[in-house]
């Protein structure tokens, strides 16, 4: 009896492991980069080292964007034995401070002619508890979202000069949990803090919303911007941000049982960056390199545009700032 029931509850694990990771669009694209530039944001792991691992394989200049460099130098080198491609570098950067990502843009644009794909992939998991950074925001939301948003401000009038060029923000399926989103309370000043797991869903809503007005303020200027769900993705996120001491050996299990491994995960974001059946494409939130509809709450445009001049005064974006 006991060998029936656990041959059965065996076979429905792997069942649901392999339906997962086997439906899993590969980028089948050859497109090849040499001569093309791109930036990732969390790159030192998980899917941003998978997307770095695969552009640098591509012959693109790959700028690692990173907040550990001892954690990220030698995460680089390895892309550049891999690949035979000596022109992947990092550079500092640490998305929970906007003079890191003030210094980090200037650098860029100091050094670069041309930035083709910018993929804002950098994130954690909400933090337990409402925690402010030295510039006064939330953690979860100026990292997943308003650094972002101030780095991609601040590069696009380089994006813009080498177009057609890309920008590729990584979200989550969770932002559609938010059944409210208030643009004007990005710091829980208004209503409590909501503990890890909404503040990371509102931040995740963040990016898809900051993905529309992005599309609406770039249109026409050949700079696409679109925001993907990756999957559920075995990774460093949940264990490095522990909300419970004894939740994260279970979800670590979780993740490794059913979840996507980094080689899977990482294909929306880069068929986003890469494939030619995007060209052009903008606007658009993607699951497994296809294109679906967000929640109704992230096709609000009167609330993207309310979070855009929301984040525009947090990060406190110059007039000389916006290239848009
Ligand atoms: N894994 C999933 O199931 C899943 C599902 C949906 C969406 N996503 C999204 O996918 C993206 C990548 O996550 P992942 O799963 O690959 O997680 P990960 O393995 O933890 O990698 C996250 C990366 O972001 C970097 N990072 C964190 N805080 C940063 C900061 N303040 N400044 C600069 N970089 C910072 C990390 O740097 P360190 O190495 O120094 O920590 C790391 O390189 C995130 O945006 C996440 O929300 C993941």
């Amino acid at each position: 009896m006991w060998l029936v029931v656990v041959t059965a509850i065996v076979a429905v694990v792997l069942g649901l492991r392999f339906a997962y990771r086997y439906r899993i669009r590969y980028c089948t694209s050859m497109r090849k980069l040499h001569g093309k530039t791109a930036i990732v944001t969390g790159a030192s792991a998980g899917l941003g080292k998978e997307t770095a691992l695969d552009l640098a394989r591509r012959g693109a200049r790959v700028i690692m964007a990173c907040r550990s460099l001892v954690k990220a130098q030698p995460v680089a080198a390895e892309i550049r034995t891999k690949t035979g491609n000596r022109n992947v570098e990092v550079r500092h950067l640490d998305l929970s401070s906007l003079a890191s990502v003030r210094k980090f843009a200037q650098d860029i644009l100091d050094s670069e002619t041309a930035i083709h794909i910018l993929v804002n992939n950098a994130g954690i998991f909400g933090s337990p508890k409402r925690k402010l950074t030295d510039d006064g925001l939330e953690i979860t939301m100026e990292t997943n979202h308003l650094g972002h948003f101030l780095l991609t401000n601040l590069l696009l009038g380089t994006l813009k000069a080498s177009a057609p060029s890309r920008v590729i923000n990584v979200s989550s399926d969770l932002h559609a949990s938010c059944k409210t989103f208030d643009p004007d309370d990005l710091n829980y000043e208004k209503q409590p803090y909501p503990g890890p797991f909404k503040s990371y869903q509102t931040s995740k809503l963040a990016n898809v919303l900051f993905t529309m007005e992005l599309s609406e303020k770039l249109c026409g200027t050949g700079v696409t911007a679109n925001c993907l769900h990756p999957g559920a993705v075995s990774t460093e996120i949940v264990s490095k941000n522990p909300t419970y001491w004894w939740l994260t050996p279970i979800m670590d299990y979780l993740m490794w049982t059913f979840a996507l491994d980094v080689k899977r995960g990482a294909q929306t974001q880069i068929y986003l960056a890469v494939s030619d059946e995007v060209d052009g494409v903008t606007g658009k939130f993607f699951d497994n390199s296809q294109v679906i509809e967000p929640s109704k709450l992230a096709q609000d445009p009167n609330l993207a545009r309310r979070l855009w001049n929301a984040s525009e005064r947090l990060v406190n974006l110059a007039s000389e700032e916006k290239h848009y």
